[in-house]
């Protein structure tokens, strides 16, 4: 069954689910504020770089079944479903500034005609929905409808793929209207055998937050181990080897590197914590993932300091990715920003390349240098440093970077490259979650002693 779509919020979040919803086959009307952006998807560009989204696109604006507005009046009249995807800006105490969302339900609430099913799409606390149900009511007494929480736990780069298969679709609602509505929408999915879960509305709404939550504690906790191994000996890549066999913790997102970033989970976890102050001694563990995450790249910054004996204002760093990870043009909260900024307020000078996110990283950093390519940001480097996974770079000319560099150092904190080959170009390689090679050595010594003097003292 086809249904009337209506989405509020052309954004990331709005426009992967706009245009795969059309593909699944309902009418989507997608309403923006800025005509600009109107124009620019209605003639098939779409704006944000991800993944095959182009290509569904162009196709589903030829079908017809796809179309841009910024006229809410009609679109919201004509919808069975009206789903608010608008932006949650973070604040700098890690509350979601939830104006976007408010402004959306006042500005649905005087068109809804008939009854139509309100869903929330954008990550909020719990308690949203139901408030923006009180602001359509307060707004439109007479208006006929329902809400439904339809979190979305899409993956950059991987947004279409995974919205099309999901590991499971999660429908947060009380009144059957509602929960009709979100199944017919994700029939097309659910015939396929994809999961759908009803929880409550808050249940929704919190699920969301616990999942990212969750992927970025397991990340803070193997980073901290990757850090641990850096310092006393052992391999993160073998002790994920060993993680990854037992069951109960599995293989998956168990990448050591310099931290989590991204539009999420910095936000979202910084929104539970900050959620978690308000609730007494709610959320001790929870707390403590951003400062831990914060710290990893602090300590990744005087990795590098410490094995380029240069003075700091003297030391050149080629820096490879700028992206919060690879596959898209993302700069906000990227680790390997957080890298860079440590460096340069150390004094040291960065010449930077990314493959795609040069655009926004010159708008995000200042006061370094941006390079054409990877050898550029190597030309004179003390040392060079991998902050990004970018398949570009597992395939670098090591040879011709070694040429470039003027120091032997090289940091892979996202242990892309091949040792031997890396070795082999005449590089020292410093990897993630192992100790630098000079020192692996003296460290390990140091950190043993203390132990087998106080055991044998204890014998003797
Ligand atoms: C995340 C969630 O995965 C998704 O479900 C949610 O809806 C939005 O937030 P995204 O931010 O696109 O998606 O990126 P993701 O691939 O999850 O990576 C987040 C960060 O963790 C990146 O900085 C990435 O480099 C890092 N990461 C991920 C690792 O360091 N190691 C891993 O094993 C996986």
């Amino acid at each position: 069954m086809s249904v009337k779509v209506t989405i509020v919020g052309t954004g990331y979040v709005g426009l992967t689910t706009a245009v795969c919803l059309a593909d699944l086959g309902h009418d989507v009307v997608a309403v923006d504020v800025n005509a600009e952006k109107i124009a620019r998807l209605s003639a098939g560009d779409p704006v944000i770089h991800e993944t095959g989204l182009k290509r569904l696109l162009v196709a589903n604006l030829a079908s017809g079944r796809l179309t841009f507005s910024n006229q809410m009046s009609d679109a919201v009249r004509r919808a069975d479903l009206v789903m608010i995807a608008v932006g949650t800006p973070p604040q700098a105490d890690g509350h979601v500034d939830l104006t976007f969302v408010e402004e959306a339900a006042d500005d649905i609430a005087p068109h809804l005609a008939g009854f139509t099913v309100v869903c929330v799409k954008s990550t909020v606390p719990a308690g949203t929905n139901r408030r923006v149900g009180e602001l359509i009511a307060y707004a439109n007494p007479r208006a006929d409808f329902a809400l439904l929480s339809n979190p979305e736990f899409l993956r950059e780069g991987r947004a279409i793929e995974e919205f099309m298969n999901p590991e499971r679709v999660v429908l947060g609602a009380e009144d059957p209207r509602a929960l009709a509505v979100g199944r017919a929408v994700y029939e097309p999915l659910t015939k396929r055998g994809r999961p759908l879960l009803t929880t409550s509305i808050e249940s929704a709404e919190v699920a969301k937050y616990a999942a990212n939550t969750f992927l970025a504690a397991r990340l803070a906790l193997l980073n901290e181990f990757a850090d641990i191994c850096e310092q006393v000996g052992g391999d993160i890549e073998e002790v994920v080897g060993v993680l990854s066999a037992d069951s109960r913790i599995g293989p998956h997102f168990l990448e050591p590197g310099p931290g989590f970033g991204g539009s999420c989970f910095p936000k979202d976890v910084g929104a539970v914590a900050y959620l978690c102050e308000g609730l007494g001694d709610a959320g001790g563990l929870i707390r403590t993932i951003l400062p831990s995450n914060a710290r990893r790249q602090q300590r990744l910054a005087r990795r590098i300091l410490e094995v380029c004996a240069v003075e700091p204002r003297q030391l050149r760093i080629g820096a490879l990715g700028l992206t919060f990870k690879a596959d898209t043009d993302d700069v906000r909260d990227s680790p390997a920003i957080a890298v860079i900024e440590h460096l340069k307020r150390a004094g040291a000078h960065i010449l930077a390349y990314d493959p795609a996110g040069m655009a926004n990283a010159r708008q995000a950093v200042t006061a370094i240098d941006f390079a054409g390519d990877a050898y550029e940001a190597a030309a004179g480097a003390h040392a060079v440093v991998v902050l990004t996974e970018w398949q570009e770079f597992r395939a670098l000319d090591l040879a011709k970077l070694r040429a470039a560099a003027s120091g032997p150092d090289l940091f892979d904190f996202r242990n892309v490259l091949d040792r031997q080959a890396v070795e082999r170009a005449g590089f020292i390689l410093h990897r993630t979650g192992a100790a630098s090679p000079s020192r692996r050595h003296d460290r390990v010594a140091v950190a043993a002693q203390p132990r087998s003097r106080q055991r044998s003292r204890a014998r003797s």
